[in-house]
This record gives C-alpha cells, sequence and structure tokens, in this order.
C-alpha cells in the first residue's frame, strides 16, 4: 500500500551511491545524474526537498589519508578536507543544475559552530526553501577545540528532518536496502541488531551502516518516513511506495 508522496523530504545521498569508492575523488556521474533526475521529477511534482550528500572517496579518503600519514587530525586539517568535500559538493550541485533544480549550497563549517549539531544554522535552509530553491549541504569537517571533527551527513540529514519537521527522510545507499540476517534486504527494520555486519572493504570513518541505522532509528521516532534504498528506487520512495527498508523505532 502506497503511503502518500512526500511534502518535505530530506534525502541523503551517500558518499558510496555516487562517487567509485576505490578510486580517490572520483565521481559516479551515471549514478549522480540518475539521482538528479529522480529528484527533480519529485520537485517538479510540487515536494519540498532538502539534498545531503556523503564523503565517498572524497571526504572518506582525504581523512583516511590524513590519518595514515599523521596519526591525528589537527585543526588546521581541516581546511583540506573541506577543500575536497566542496570539490564534490559543486559537482552535485551542477548535477542538480543541469536537471532543472536550483540548488543552493551550505558548507556545514559555515551553518554549524562544531559538531553539536544543535549549534547548526538551519534558519539559512528554511529560507531557502520559501524561496523556491533547492538547498544542499553535506558531510563535513569543522574545527573544534585543537582538532578536526568530522561531522556524516548522515546525521545532518537527521537534524534537518528533525528540526525542520519533515515528513520523510531518505537515505540512499548502494545496495536496495539494510541487508538483514537472511543476506536479504530487509523491508521493515526496528532494531539495529537485525542488521547483518559485512567487513567494510574501504575507508569510512563515520561508522558504516551500523551507524547510519542508529540514526535513522532515532529520527524514526519523530520523523513518520524514514528509508533506507538505492538510487533505482529513489523515486518510488518518494512517491510513498514500499521501497527499500522502512525504518521505525520500537516504543513510539
Ligand atoms: C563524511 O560524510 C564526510 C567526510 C568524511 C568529510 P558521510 O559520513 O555522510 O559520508 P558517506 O555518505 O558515508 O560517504
Amino acid at each position: 500500500m502506497s503511503r502518500g508522496a512526500c511534502r518535505l523530504a530530506v534525502v541523503k545521498l551517500g558518499g558510496g551511491a555516487i562517487t567509485v569508492k576505490e578510486l580517490p575523488e572520483t565521481v559516479d556521474y551515471r549514478s549522480l545524474e540518475e539521482a538528479a533526475l529522480q529528484l527533480a521529477e519529485y520537485r517538479s511534482n510540487g515536494g519540498l526537498l532538502v539534498v545531503v550528500h556523503g564523503g565517498g572517496s572524497f571526504g572518506h579518503a582525504t581523512v583516511a589519508r590524513i590519518l595514515r600519514e599523521k596519526g591525528r587530525l589537527s585543526p588546521l586539517d581541516s581546511s583540506i578536507v573541506q577543500e575536497s568535500m566542496l570539490k564534490l559538493a559543486l559537482i552535485v550541485t551542477r548535477a542538480l543544475q543541469d536537471k532543472g533544480l536550483k540548488p543552493s549550497l551550505h558548507p556545514p563549517h559555515s551553518l554549524c559552530i562544531n559538531d553539536d549539531l544543535s549549534t547548526c544554522n538551519l534558519k539559512v535552509i528554511e529560507r531557502d526553501l520559501e524561496e523556491g530553491l533547492t538547498p544542499v549541504t553535506y558531510g563535513d569537517a569543522i574545527p573544534v577545540g585543537g582538532e578536526t571533527r568530522i561531522v556524516s551527513g548522515d546525521d545532518l540529514a537527521a537534524e534537518i528532518a528533525v528540526r525542520l519537521k519533515a515528513d520523510c527522510l531518505i537515505y540512499v545507499i548502494r545496495e536496495p536496502g539494510v541487508i538483514g540476517a537472511s543476506g536479504e534486504p530487509l523491508q521493515t527494520l526496528r532494531d539495529v541488531r537485525e542488521v547483518r555486519v559485512v567487513d567494510m572493504k574501504w575507508d569510512d570513518v563515520t561508522g558504516g551502516i551500523i551507524r547510519k541505522v542508529e540514526i535513522a532509528l532515532k529520527a524514526s521516532k519523530t520523523v513518520e518516513n524514514v528509508i533506507i534504498t538505492n538510487i533505482e528506487n529513489l523515486s518510488r520512495a518518494l512517491k510513498g511506495e514500499p521501497v527499500g527498508t522502512r525504518i521505525k523505532a520500537y516504543n513510539l
């Protein structure tokens, strides 16, 4: 049964879904353009949209390289991670422009004082929505108290969805959903223990699928529709069709 189309959707495009993990700073243009097309279709049907994207082979690879070389991230290292993420962000906004959206880009290191996301100024995101733009933000590096903290796009997407009272929070990943114990994607997920953990084959500095599910479960206490799915099913998820894995925490 369909739950009706999203009215305000926060869509997190996972770095793993729009970049080529194995190759440093390499975009998967086919996937990115496909996602942009589906988002533009949703907007043209009147839905409001906030786009958040991840780091993939840009942010994660840069952070992992610095950690390998120096063992830690100084506050000054945020600069190079921010640059890498801005490169990807401009490629994402260009792809959205090309499909007719009007993206407005907000780097989190300018929106948020630190990695406590309650410090992020989301008024500018609300302003963009009121003006008909599509606000875009992403996972980023923020200098905090003598170090660099990595803010994940997953957290930021949940924060935006909760604070702006979005009815949909959609996490786009490579796989069709969250894989359960049977090896198949779960239709509904209510507890993080249902997730089957596979080895991480690449640098992920923000915690992978378990952390994503934990954030999604928490957000599902206030956001009506929290879905984890792939690019192929993004449009259907935005239309309210039952695709991917629906995240719904117990004890609502
Ligand atoms: C990571 O953001 C940002 C940096 C590493 C700077 P995410 O944690 O949202 O990235 P993905 O989606 O897992 O690639």
